[in-house]
């Protein structure tokens, strides 16, 4: 497998079907994800007045929070280039939060690396889960870099190192058994999984004061369809390209899924418990 040949426009435009796709399961799944966003939301240091962007937003369930939190006079602009995800934050915002705290809410569809904001616009930039969807991570921390005014803060999360997400990494090694190879790679999702590796990228972007730390949570799986389910709807190029599968290959993977799945047996709750790593990276402009 090579990374020659990979193509940025395309892969977006992968990423953007896939997640439009899995617009709503995204956003039922991502409770199980409430500790790492909570961790984000501390470190982002909000307060009432802040503008805030909340870069590659997703169903926006960050972006809600900062908005609460930025009130009455705050605003957070959620962005995703999959507009799918941005309209489903933006129903269930509109069904389940007060009129004052949507109206601190805006959305844009547009692309992470290039963006649609004015120099030295925002106090805050969040980035959930996002920096490694990026083929070109370097390009969105200098856009960051640029919206944020002076003394402002960026809050990002990535997943860890591939060992300790199996959340990921499990369905991953199954897929990578039972599929050919693709003829490009992907880039990958743990690629920022070293401390060290997230340091460098924020500090060549223009950031200082740059701070690391790891944060874990167990996730229960009823059973294998239920990790294998919880997988599909957190990656959203992976959901559009199994997708396109055969059914009885589909079938095969998961099946493939359940007997790999033995080592994270759970004896006391029944069915299946892992431990997921993600890093909370914070630093200044
Ligand atoms: C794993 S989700 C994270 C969503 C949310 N931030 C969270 O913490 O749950 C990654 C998001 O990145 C978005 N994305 C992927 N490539 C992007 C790009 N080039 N520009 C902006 N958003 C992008 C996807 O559409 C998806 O909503």
């Amino acid at each position: 497998m090579t990374t020659h040949g990979f193509d940025a426009r395309r892969f977006k435009a992968i990423e953007r079907s896939g997640f439009n796709r899995i617009a709503a399961r995204y956003a039922q799944g991502a409770a199980m994800r409430s500790a790492l966003a909570d961790a984000l939301i501390a470190a982002a240091g909000l307060a009432p007045g802040q503008r805030v962007l909340d870069l590659a937003s997703g169903p926006g369930l960050l972006a809600r929070e900062v908005a609460r939190r930025v009130q009455p006079e705050g605003w957070v602009l959620a962005s995703d280039i999959a507009e799918g995800m941005l309209a489903e934050g933006r129903g269930r915002a509109q069904d389940e939060l007060p009129p004052a705290i949507c109206a601190r809410l805006s959305y844009a569809a547009a692309d992470g690396e290039q963006l649609c904001l004015c120099d030295a616009s925002v106090d805050r930039v969040l980035a959930g889960l996002a920096l490694f969807m990026f083929p070109h991570p370097e390009r969105a921390l200098r856009e960051c870099h640029r919206v944020l005014r002076p003394g402002g803060r960026i809050a990002l999360s990535v997943w860890g190192a591939r060992a300790t997400v199996p959340l990921i990494s499990h369905a991953q090694d199954c897929i990578t058994r039972l599929l050919p190879q693709p003829r490009v790679a992907r880039p990958s999702v743990f690629r920022f999984g070293d401390p060290g590796a997230l340091e460098t990228a924020l500090s060549a972007a223009g950031f200082a004061r740059i701070h690391v730390a790891p944060v874990r949570w167990t996730s229960h799986f009823v059973d294998a369809d239920a990790y294998w389910q919880a997988f599909l709807d957190l990656a959203g190029g992976a959901a559009e390209s199994l997708a396109q599968l055969p059914a009885a290959t589909q079938a095969q993977l998961r099946t493939a899924i359940a007997h790999d799945l033995q080592a994270h047996h759970d004896p006391q709750h029944g069915g299946y418990s892992m431990t997921s790593q993600a890093l909370v990276a914070t630093a200044r402009v």
